[in-house]
């Protein structure tokens, strides 16, 4: 609890959090980091420190997760502290969960299994999404990649793909096309969301983003839950402005369950599970440890955020 955190932290010269842990100016304050202190000048008072409480500052910060939206960078770096973090580790499990949500999202998968327990008599109807075209996520990223590599297998005829510029060298797999998030909108038959959240990718999957998908398309969604308007999705799923969906990010998360999304047969919603195999928590864990310890010996750390 964020209570226990605070205390707990106080004094200390390292953090390991996870990504539910909001990493603020309270909790660096708690800790004690105080960040690189101004000399006092011969013979005049000391110049005004940030406030702060006493003990060793804090040194690093060690996140268990590839995603950094839950710390506070500026002020992180404003106080000298170092950033570990888990890249690549779960991109695969990440992958693997994203095909999986796209098929459970595109087929009714949890709308099937739960008639075969309540009317085993009855078949669900038909809902194949015919697949043209597919995004391999907003923005070519390493898991939008891997995404695109597990997909290409099924036949997709054309990756589409946007974001803040054209990467030809990690398009090139996938012949997959640069295009604005309108044109991506518009033709693709299923969109995977991957990027990371920004200032610039917050609440970019909105009304008019929804507005622009095919009736028939598929939207899946395994970065954050804030880079889509909620309201705006449930909308456009419950008037069939689109055919389906798949998160397993939310805002907030868990959803309570009484939120409107749940409420819907053609929404799958999974409580963030895209890194959860054993093997890949465990590969995670072991390198935020790492990352953890060379930061606090002042030595290179396996990934280091750079800020
Ligand atoms: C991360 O580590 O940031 C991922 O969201 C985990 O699923």
């Amino acid at each position: 609890p964020r209570a226990e955190l605070l205390a707990g932290v106080a004094g200390a010269r390292g953090l390991l959090c996870l990504l539910t842990d909001r990493i603020d100016r309270e909790v660096l304050d708690a800790a004690g980091a105080c960040g690189p202190r101004s000399p006092p000048r011969l013979g005049r008072a000391a110049p005004p420190q940030p406030p702060c409480l006493t003990g060793p500052d804090l040194k690093v910060i060690s996140t268990l997760s590839v995603g950094f939206d839950h710390l506070a960078l500026d002020e992180i770096k404003k106080r000298g502290i170092r950033v570990g973090y888990t890249p690549e580790v779960l991109t695969d499990a990440t992958a693997e969960l994203s095909v999986a949500l796209l098929l459970s999202a595109c087929r009714r998968l949890p709308e099937a299994a739960e008639q075969v327990k309540s009317s085993p008599s009855v078949a669900a109807g038909p809902h194949t999404c015919h697949s043209s075209h597919s995004s391999p996520g907003l923005c070519p990223s390493l898991l939008g990649q891997a995404v695109a590599r597990r997909l290409k297998p099924f036949g997709v005829r054309k990756f589409l793909y946007t974001g803040s510029g054209p990467k030809p060298e990690s398009a090139a797999e996938f012949g997959a096309e640069f295009v604005p998030l309108a044109r991506l909108a518009e033709e693709s038959d299923f969109v995977v969301v991957t990027c990371a959240l920004t200032p610039a990718t917050q609440g970019m999957c909105n009304k008019d983003f929804f507005g622009k998908m095919k009736k028939t398309s598929v939207f899946v969604n395994t970065s954050r839950g804030a880079v889509v308007n909620q309201e705006d999705l449930y909308q456009a799923l419950a008037h069939g402005q689109i055919a389906a969906a798949g998160l397993d990010v939310t805002t907030p998360e868990p959803l309570p369950t009484d939120h409107p999304l749940l409420s819907l047969k053609n929404c799958v919603v999974l409580p963030h599970i895209g890194s959860a195999t054993y093997a890949t928590r465990s590969t995670m864990a072991v390198l935020a440890a790492k990352n953890l310890l060379a930061g606090l010996r002042g030595e290179p750390m396996p990934h280091e955020l750079s800020l």
